[in-house]
C-alpha cells in the first residue's frame, strides 16, 4: 500500500478548521460515486481519506482538486478484500490525522450473469470486494472509529429490485445490508450510527459500461423522475448521514434511486 500526503496545511479557513477534527475514509473514490463521495464530504469540512485499489492517477487528482478548493485530503491505496491492506489503510490515515470518525464504504464491483452461466470467478470476485471488502472495512472501523463517528455502506436498490443476472451482485449486498443492521446494535453505547444507500442505477462506469444505448434508456426511464442517478446525487445522501442532520438516522436503509422502487 503506497500512502501519499496530499494534505493542505498552509490553508486556515474554516472548512479546514472543521476537517482537522473530522476524518473520512472513502473506500474506492478514486472514480464514480466514491469520487463524488470524498469530495462533497472535503467540502463540507471533513479530511478525506481517498482508497483506491489500481487507480492511482485518477486518486492522485482527485486529491489535488480537493487542495485546491481549500480541502485536506490523503490517498491510500488498498485492495479491500485484503484484511492486512485494510488494517494498513486505517493505520496510515490514523498517523496522519490522529484518527478516524466516517467510514463510507462504497467500493465495489458488478458482475452480470444468470445464475446457471455464471462461474466460479464472478462469484468469488464479487463476494470478495462487496461482501469481504465490507467486512474487512466494518472490522476495523468497529474497533478503531472513534465516538460519534458515522459509517455508511453502499447497497444498491437491486435489493428488492431482483432482475434476472444480478443475483450474486445483490446477494453481496443484502449482506452487507444485514451487516449494518448487525453493527448498528453492536456499536451500542458509542454514538455511532450505521447506515446504508442504495443507489438506484447511477451514470458510472459500474453501470454503464457494456450496455447498448437503448438499454440504459430503459433503464434511466424506470424511476418517475426519469433519468438516471449522478454521482452526486448519491454523495448528497452519504453527506446527510455523516453530516450534523444524519445524527438520529441508525440501522436504515436509505433508497436514493428517483423512485425506481
Ligand atoms: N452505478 C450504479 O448504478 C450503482 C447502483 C447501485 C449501487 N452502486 C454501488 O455504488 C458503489 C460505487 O459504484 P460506482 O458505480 O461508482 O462504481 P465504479 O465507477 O466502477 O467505481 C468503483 C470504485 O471502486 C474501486 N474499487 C474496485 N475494487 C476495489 C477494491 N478491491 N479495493 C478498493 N477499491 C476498489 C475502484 O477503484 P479502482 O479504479 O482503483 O479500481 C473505483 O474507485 C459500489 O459499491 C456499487 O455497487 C452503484
Amino acid at each position: 500500500m503506497s500512502t501519499n500526503d496530499r494534505t493542505n496545511e498552509g490553508t486556515n479557513d474554516s472548512a479546514n478548521d472543521r476537517a482537522a477534527s473530522r476524518v473520512a475514509i472513502v473506500t474506492g473514490a478514486s472514480r464514480g460515486i466514491g469520487a463524488a463521495i470524498a469530495q462533497r464530504l472535503a467540502r463540507d469540512g471533513f479530511t478525506v481519506v481517498i482508497n483506491y485499489a489500481g487507480s492511482a492517477r485518477e486518486a492522485e487528482a482527485l486529491a489535488g482538486q480537493i487542495e485546491q478548493e481549500g480541502g485536506r485530503a490523503i490517498t491510500a491505496q488498498a485492495d479491500v478484500s485484503d484484511s492486512a491492506a485494510v488494517r494498513r489503510m486505517f493505520d496510515a490515515a490514523e498517523t496522519a490525522f490522529g484518527g478516524v470518525d466516517v467510514l463510507v464504504n462504497n467500493a465495489g464491483i458488478m458482475r452480470l450473469a444468470t445464475l446457471a452461466d455464471s462461474d466460479d470467478a464472478l462469484f468469488d470476485s464479487q463476494v470478495a470486494i462487496n461482501l469481504k471488502g465490507t467486512f474487512n472495512t466494518l472490522r476495523e472501523a468497529s474497533r478503531r472509529l472513534r465516538n460519534g463517528g458515522r459509517i455508511i455502506n453502499l447497497s444498491s436498490s437491486v435489493v428488492g429490485l431482483y432482475q434476472p443476472t444480478y443475483g450474486i451482485y445483490a446477494a453481496t449486498k443484502a449482506g452487507v445490508e444485514a451487516m449494518t443492521h448487525v453493527l448498528t446494535k453492536e456499536l451500542r453505547g458509542r454514538n455511532i450510527t450505521v447506515n446504508t444507500v442504495a443507489p438506484g442505477p447511477t451514470a458510472t462506469a459500474l453501470f454503464l459500461d457494456g450496455k447498448p444505448e437503448e438499454v440504459i434508456e430503459r433503464l434511466a426511464r424506470l424511476a418517475p423522475l426519469e433519468r438516471l442517478g449522478q454521482p452526486e446525487d448519491i454523495a448528497n445522501a452519504v453527506a446527510f448521514l455523516a453530516g450534523p442532520d444524519g445524527a438520529w438516522i441508525n440501522g436504515q436503509t436509505l433508497r436514493a434511486n428517483g423512485g425506481v422502487i
